[in-house]
């Protein structure tokens, strides 16, 4: 089905998308023949017919439609080109359960998409290359080793009948990467937990200790939402050689698994919790491995530095740091956060990041080229470039180097050459949405995974020369969770903050009539170095929320990422000055100069920093313009922020210790009675239990507060949950109290019959109010 009209088909006649209205229906199938195409699924015809009748009824993102929607990951093309491989997982609330992830091939040539296999013990599809089209995978279940896994090889071609088992590993491993040899044999990596003594951690085997007492006697004892213990994660290497005959030759595992990390005391890799896979690469002929580290010399709790490590894949010698220290090439007074080491294709360079300073987890990123062998040496490419590049790729050649990196609320891809100077510029070559993986494709393209504000996964091809060049696939445009959201669903505006201008995001309801008016919302960001980006989340959908009956503004003030250090470094010891100012001329301009939004009827909310700055909000005059406010996990007693077992970010972002510059850490405390007297307007706390980073006593603390000085006010916790509210019932509840909530002030609840109220809670409020 690829006849003459492909180009018209795909833009309004796409098989996969339905016009957007009876009229383009009829253009569709008038003018370009689409009848046929359409005819070909009744189905789909029925729908769309279906579609055209409700033509300006609002159609809407629901929470529901949100969580259930199908999550994927990257597309990995194969070495051809050909195909890409991905994975989708789908939560349902019929059953209350998340299907296991099944694998999915893409043909990168029409787009089409096909099952691999959903058999729940496969994880970890990988490509094989480079001769054929065969896969390697974890699978989950160990028909020998309880809480152990296997690997298995299969063909693409076909999965269930070709597939053996290649391995029997004896713990829980994941994040596996691989090389062909040049003799053929498969050398890989996976992680896993380790004892102490390099042994690979086995939760079930473990031997469960009588008391549950923890015992300290160093600092960080817990972190994000685990209590540290004796074990620690690392990277184990082994060989899957080729045994048996010409025609029935197998690959088996060849020795057993070394432990790379284990050599050096306090060394840890992957980094919890974050870390994965990206942590660490395996040189493509498969001789060398690098991994990234904490420094092992420094406390974990109040520094940020870490190295990035080289060791043999056969774990011959021990791992070296190649910019710790007392490395021979490293880069003078660069001390900071180390990440993403890239080998590049001859094996003879590896590609990082480094931040230089030593406990800034924010500080800008910069590109380094370390060269094996004797020389050692590290160059530094592109030292002014105002950006901080997370994720890095060489090109096939070798000769260049791909960058993702944010850029003005998107996340960008850039290229440059592997001896760029101080000076060099790289070169954007995407633009809109944010980039979430990317790999070379033959003859010099990219195979792009991505979203944006109003989509949840697209795939594309993109090269350095020609800008983004195809769009193979678009979630909008598949999943019926999605239908109907569109690049008109947003736009951005910049207007003049407290001391430079200030870029924002502008999210419309679907339906938006620029004739009517709408309550703002006003969405305040976290980090606080960090930025509302151009990309879709599972949590702070900003379309959930503007469908609601919302028009969401979400501006990225002083402190935001992706503009240059400036603006982000500028929020040091300046957490309630700066920002909350640009946030005021925000909400003042948005009231000055947008007809369509209704800033009498505004709410705001605010997550982490953001609940902070909620928090402070609601001590002072801004707070005032609101009709309700929502604040998850912020901060609120200066004095408790010493709490954190992140002492790197409070000394950092208030310039010194907790003894030595307290003045600092209560400059901006919205527990100050002279702001407890000012509180006022209707709030929503959210704050969980195993958020270790800003602790549940905060949120307490607040909410004692409102309740006492009398200011409507509700506590939602999770004792389950961190940071983040990631469990899919969870979520539900969380979107169903925080909507109700904005929806319950700002009228929304009146107007839109279908919004979600507080009315329609599943989980009882407890309320002793006499
Ligand atoms: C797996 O896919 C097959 C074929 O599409 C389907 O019949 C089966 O129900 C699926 N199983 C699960 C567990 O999703
Ligand atoms: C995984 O493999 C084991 C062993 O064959 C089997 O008992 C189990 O049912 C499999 N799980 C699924 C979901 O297929
Ligand atoms: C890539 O996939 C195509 C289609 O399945 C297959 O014909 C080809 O052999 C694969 N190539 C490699 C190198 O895996
Ligand atoms: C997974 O491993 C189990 C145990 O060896 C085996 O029975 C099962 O068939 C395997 N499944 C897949 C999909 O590899
Ligand atoms: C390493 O320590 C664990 C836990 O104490 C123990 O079970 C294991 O046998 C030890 N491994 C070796 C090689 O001594
Ligand atoms: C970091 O903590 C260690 C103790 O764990 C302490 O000795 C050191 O002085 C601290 N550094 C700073 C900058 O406070
Ligand atoms: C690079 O980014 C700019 C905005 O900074 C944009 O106008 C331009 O289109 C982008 N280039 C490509 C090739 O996408
Ligand atoms: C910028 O913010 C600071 C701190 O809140 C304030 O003192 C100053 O007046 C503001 N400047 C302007 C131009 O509004
Ligand atoms: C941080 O403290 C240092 C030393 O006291 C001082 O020189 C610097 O100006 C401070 N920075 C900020 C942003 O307050």
């Amino acid at each position: 089905m690829a006849p003459l009209w492909t180009a018209w088909i795909r833009i309004p006649c796409n098989t996969n998308t339905p016009p957007r209205n009876s009229l383009q229906a009829l253009i569709c199938i008038i003018v370009y023949g689409g009848v046929c195409v359409y005819l070909f699924d009744t189905m789909r015809t029925f729908q769309w017919l279906a579609l055209g009748s409700v033509v300006g009824s609002a159609f809407a993102l629901t929470p529901e439609k949100l969580i259930t929607a199908p999550r994927r990951d990257n597309a990995v093309p194969n070495r051809s080109g050909k195909v890409a491989l991905f994975s989708t997982a789908q939560y349902s609330f019929d059953t209350h359960s998340s299907s296991s992830a099944w694998w999915s091939l893409i043909d990168l040539k029409s787009g089409k998409v096909s099952q691999l296999t959903n058999d729940s013990n496969v994880s970890e599809l990988t490509w094989l290359g480079p001769t054929d089209s065969s896969l390697l995978y974890i699978n989950g279940t160990n028909a020998d080793v309880p809480g152990g896994v296997e690997l298995w090889i299969a063909d693409s071609s076909d999965f269930t009948n070709s597939r053996y088992k290649a391995a029997s590993l004896p713990a829980s491993f994941s994040g596996l990467k691989t090389a062909v040899t040049k003799s053929g044999d498969i050398n890989f990596l996976v992680y896993g937990q380790s004892y102490g003594n390099g042994t690979a951690y086995n939760e079930e085997l473990a031997v469960t200790p009588l008391s549950s007492a923890r015992i300290y006697d160093s600092i960080y004892v817990r972190h994000w939402d685990s209590w540290l213990s004796t074990n620690f994660n690392a990277v184990f290497s082994g060989t899957l050689k080729k045994k048996g005959s010409k025609s029935g030759s197998h690959y088996a595992l060849d020795g057993s698994l070394k432990n790379l990390v284990a050599g050096t005391k306090n060394l840890e890799s992957p980094y919890p919790p974050f870390g994965d896979s990206g942590d660490y690469d395996i040189s493509p002929n498969g001789k060398w491995v690098a991994f990234k580290s904490k420094a092992p010399e420094l406390p974990r709790a109040n520094h940020t530095a870490s190295y990035i490590y080289l060791v043999p894949h056969d774990g011959s010698k021990k791992a070296e740091a190649i910019n710790g220290p007392d490395s021979p090439g490293t880069p003078k007074d660069v001390k900071g956060d180390s990440s993403a080491p890239a080998f590049s294709p001859d094996s003879k360079k590896l590609a990082y990041f480094q931040m230089t300073d030593i406990s800034y987890e924010a500080d800008r990123r910069t590109l380094y080229v370390y060269t094996l062998g004797s020389e050692k040496t590290i160059a530094t490419l592109a030292r002014d470039w105002d950006r901080s590049p997370d994720a890095v790729k060489w090109n096939a050649k070798g000769n260049s180097l791909i960058l993702g990196t944010e850029d003005h609320g998107r996340e960008k891809l850039f290229t440059l050459p592997a001896d760029a100077g101080d000076d060099y510029k790289p070169k954007n070559f995407t633009d809109g949405g944010s980039v979430k993986g990317f790999y070379n494709l033959p003859g010099g393209e990219v195979l792009v995974t991505g979203s944006a504000i109003w989509t949840s996964w697209a795939v594309y091809t993109a090269s350095p020369e020609k800008g983004v060049i195809d769009t193979l696939f678009s979630a909008n445009e598949v999943d019926p969770g999605l239908k109907g959201l569109g690049p008109d669903d947003f736009d951005e505006f910049t207007y003049k903050g407290n001391w430079t201008d200030i870029h924002s995001w502008i999210i419309y309801p679907t339906g938006f009539d620029k004739s009517k008016t709408y309550p703002l919302l006003f969405y305040i960001h976290g980090g606080p170095q960090s930025a509302w980006t151009d990309s879709w989340s599972s949590r702070w959908n900003y379309k959930v929320w503007a469908d609601q009956g919302y028009v969401v503004v979400a501006p990225n003030p002083t402190g935001s990422s992706g503009y240059g250090d400036k603006l982000t470094d500028a929020i040091q010891n300046n957490w309630g000055s700066y920002p909350y100012d640009d946030l005021v001329k925000g909400w003042e301009y948005v009231r000055d100069n947008f007809d369509f939004i209704d800033t009498d009827n505004g709410v705001a909310a605010g997550a982490s920093y953001g609940g902070f700055m909620v928090n402070w909000i609601q001590g002072n005059p801004l707070g005032r313009e609101f009709k309700a406010l929502v604040s998850h996990d912020g901060t609120f007693v200066a004095d408790s922020k010493v709490a954190t077992e992140e002492l790197w970010f409070i000394e950092h972002d208030f310039n010194g210790t907790f003894w030595a510059n307290r003045d600092n850490y209560r400059r901006w405390d919205p527990s100050a009675p002279e702001h407890i007297l000012q509180f006022d307007t209707p709030m929503l706390l959210v704050h969980s239990s195993k958020d270790y980073r800003l602790p549940v006593s905060d949120g307490l603390a607040l909410f004692n507060i409102l309740q006492e000085r009398g200011v409507p006010s509700r506590l939602l916790n999770f004792p389950d949950e961190n940071h983040w509210v990631l469990k899919q019932e969870n979520s539900l509840v969380w979107h169903q109290q925080v909507l109700g909530w904005i929806n319950r002030y700002s009228g929304v609840g009146k107007k839109n019959p279908d919004a979600v109220s507080l009315d329609d809670t599943t989980v009882p409020v407890v309320d002793f109010n006499p």
